[in-house]
Formats: C-alpha cells, sequence, structure tokens
C-alpha cells in the first residue's frame, strides 16, 4: 500500500475551510451547525470520489463504505466551540487516504467513519455512542446543549440526508488515528503514541440557588451568593479530592452560568459544570462520593438548595492487544525508539466502537501539548509520518490473515 501524503494533507486543509475561525488553523464547527453539515456533505462526496459508498444515519454519523466486510477507521469532523484543525479531523482524513491507498493496492477493504458530536455539544461522544447502542436514541433526543437546544431539534437539520441505520457487523475491526492533544510526544520528542487504554469520565450538570438581591443594601452576612457559594465548593473540592486521586486524574468546571449575571446583582443562582476523568471506575466512584458530599455540606452551610442533573458516562476502555501490537510493530519498523505506548486521558469514539469489535489508537504529537483551543498544531512531518506508520500497520495486519 503506498499512501500519498500530499493528497493526505491537501484533504486536511481542505476540511479546514469548512469554520475556518480566522485565528491560526482554528475551527469552529460545533456538531449540526451549518458549517459541520457543509463538511460532512463534502466528505460523503471525497468518499464516493474514493469509490466508497457515503451513508449517512439518523443522527448524522456519516460512513463511507466499502463494499463487503471491511475494516473501519474513522473518528469525527464536529469540533468544540473553540477547536483545532486536527481534533478529529485528522482520523477522519487519515482514513479516507488509507481506503483511496488500499483500493489503489488492491486491498484490503477499509470503510471510513466519521462520527457525530464526539465533543459532546449534547453529552459525551453523542454520535458513537448511541451507534454502539450504548446511548438509547429516545434518551439522546431529551438531551440539551448549554442553551437548551434539544438534541432532537439540533439532528433534524440533517433528517434530509438520513439513510438506513448502518450494521457493525460488517466491520472486522477499528482503528482509529488521532492528535495526543498532551505534551508527552512533543516534549520527548517522540512521533507516534500507541494507545493502552483510554481514560472513563462521568459528567454532570450542578445548580446551587440562594437569594438575588442588590449588591449594595444586603450586608454580607444576610448574602447567599450563588457565585461564593461555587467559590467556596471549588476550594473545598480541591483540598479533598487531593487525598484520593493520583497525577492522571483530572476534574474541570468548564461552564459556568450565573444568574442573573449582572454588576450590581447578588448573584441568586450558579448552574455549573462537573466533570472529571479517572482510568480506574472505582477512583470514578469515589471521586464523585466527595464532589456530591462536598456540594452538600457548602449548600448547607450557605442556606442554599442544590440539585444535580442526570449524570453521563462512559466506562474505561482497553485496546485490542492485537491491533496494539500491529501500530506498535510498524512504529518501530518506522520510527525507532521514537514511539511510546500511552494511555489516553482524551475521551474518543473508540470507547464506544470497542464495545462492538476490536478497536485501537494511535496518537501523533500536539505542539505544545495544546487542544481544544484555535491554537492546537501538529508538524506536518509528524502527520505524514503517523499516515506513513498507519498504513504499514494495516497493510502488516491483512498480510497476517
Ligand atoms: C473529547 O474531545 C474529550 O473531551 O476528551
Ligand atoms: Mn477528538
Ligand atoms: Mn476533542
Amino acid at each position: 500500500m503506498q499512501v500519498n501524503g500530499e493528497r493526505f494533507l491537501k484533504d486536511l486543509h481542505d476540511l479546514r475551510q469548512f469554520g475556518a475561525s480566522g485565528v491560526g488553523k482554528g475551527v469552529v464547527r460545533p456538531a449540526y451547525s451549518a458549517a459541520d453539515i457543509a463538511a460532512r456533505e463534502w466528505l460523503a462526496e471525497r468518499m464516493r470520489d474514493a469509490g466508497l459508498e457515503p451513508r449517512f444515519d439518523a443522527v448524522g454519523n456519516l460512513f463511507g463504505l466499502a463494499p463487503g466486510r471491511s475494516l473501519l477507521m474513522g473518528s469525527h469532523s464536529d469540533s468544540q466551540p473553540e477547536g483545532g484543525w486536527l481534533d478529529g479531523a485528522l482520523g477522519v482524513i487519515m482514513a479516507l487516504e488509507i481506503a483511496r491507498a488500499s483500493q489503489e493496492a488492491g486491498g484490503p477493504a477499509v470503510s471510513v467513519a466519521n462520527f457525530q458530536d464526539e465533543e459532546g455539544r449534547f453529552g459525551v461522544t453523542t454520535g458513537s455512542a448511541i451507534w454502539s447502542g450504548q446511548l438509547p436514541l429516545d434518551r439522546a433526543d431529551t438531551l440539551t446543549d448549554s442553551a437548551g437546544v434539544t438534541f432532537a431539534d439540533a439532528r433534524s437539520a440533517m433528517a434530509h440526508l438520513a439513510g438506513e441505520p448502518i450494521d457493525p457487523a460488517r466491520f472486522t475491526g477499528f482503528v482509529e488515528c488521532h492528535i495526543e492533544q498532551g505534551p508527552w510526544l512533543h516534549e520527548a520528542g517522540q512521533a507516534i503514541g500507541v494507545v493502552t487504554d483510554i481514560v472513563g469520565i462521568r459528567d454532570m450538570t450542578i445548580t446551587m440557588e440562594g437569594e438575588q438581591n442588590h449588591a449594595g443594601t444586603t450586608p454580607m452576612h444576610r448574602r447567599r451568593d450563588a457565585f461564593q457559594a461555587l467559590s467556596a465548593f471549588n476550594t473545598a473540592l480541591n483540598d479533598r479530592l487531593r487525598n484520593i486521586v493520583t497525577p492522571q486524574s483530572v476534574w474541570t468546571i468548564g461552564h459556568v452560568d450565573l444568574h442573573p449575571g449582572a454588576h450590581s446583582i447578588v448573584p441568586g443562582r450558579v448552574t455549573f459544570s462537573m466533570q472529571w476523568r479517572d482510568g480506574d471506575v472505582g477512583r470514578l466512584k469515589r471521586m464523585e462520593d466527595v464532589i456530591r458530599q462536598t456540594a452538600t455540606e457548602v449548600a448547607a452551610e450557605r442556606g442554599m438548595s442544590l440539585s444535580f442533573s442526570g449524570m453521563l458516562g462512559l466506562e474505561p476502555v482497553a485496546m485490542d492487544p492485537g491491533l496494539r501490537a500491529a501500530l506498535a510493530a510498524a512504529a518501530q519498523a518506522l520510527v525507532p525508539g521514537r514511539w511510546r505506548d500511552m494511555q489516553s486521558g482524551a475521551l474518543h469514539d473508540a470507547t464506544n466502537v470497542a464495545a462492538l469489535m476490536p478497536a485501537a489508537m494511535m496518537f501523533v504529537p500536539s505542539i505544545g501539548g495544546i487542544s481544544h483551543a484555535f491554537a492546537e498544531d501538529t508538524d506536518e512531518g509528524d502527520l505524514v509520518t503517523g499516515l506513513e506508520v498507519m498504513g504499514r500497520a494495516l497493510s502488516d495486519l491483512c498480510k497476517a490473515h
């Protein structure tokens, strides 16, 4: 199989034009936005040009199908509200190039997947969670984004493209390439990460309600200020979690809605996202207990009411040993000593697809470890090295079968 680095880089740059942010190489292409849908329609045409049959399912997951049974490769083309040009896009475009190169070489058959809402506008890896049967569609339809739009409404913007469901049984395995999104490969001057496992995640929304009042006349001791409650919660939580976490555990309050949000009003209500990740299910649960207990105590001390939303989550998942070994052997052959086994702290569609078939992942370096930001980037030489390692791994796999 002869992969074509120039053709691959051109497609990556062309995809970036959909939702290009104007800041560096950033993109704004959240799931179901006009830019996201236009990008998916463009990708469907690129799949057709590559001899694949493009098919959308009911939620806007796009597949480029090779005839008969095939290996599946891919990732996602939606972005964070402020995202980079490679997060997800790299895995989709690499899959397209491998499918083309493989056809030119007379096999093996490779199909391409482009999952919808991996970035979790509505949840956590929404499109692949639905396709893999882990998130029922009727539950997904009730999920809302941070502006209150439902998933059902958002996906109706792609209803005209929807076709029959795509049967997972036609695929023999799944391989996803992604940027690392962390600092380790770049810092070590390494070219490839072979993923051992993907951490688990828990995600929910917490609301604390006190009393909205005048910022000039309300004495400090009589306030039930929602911002002060959030601030106290965050400080207490950081202290308490330190006793039970490892350096790999992470927790984030990434979205805060402080009501009503005015300089001269003591805020009466705060709703905020609470997300945490770890590779160990027991630790995820212990972190949850600390989060709930701390919020309960802070709310009670300050006379606030408290509510927790339902919780979304994905379990930690190990990658398939056979596929991993093929990626590792190709990395050792092409970049000896410049690759490593590593855990993924980012979530990926491979987590969901692993419930259906053997799944594996490969990383290329992220400059400065930056991602989920316009500044995300990877040296183009490293992108092409990733393509070559992937091409070699797949050729070897197919020879072995
Ligand atoms: C996916 O982008 C994640 O949040 O890890
Ligand atoms: Mn991604
Ligand atoms: Mn992402």
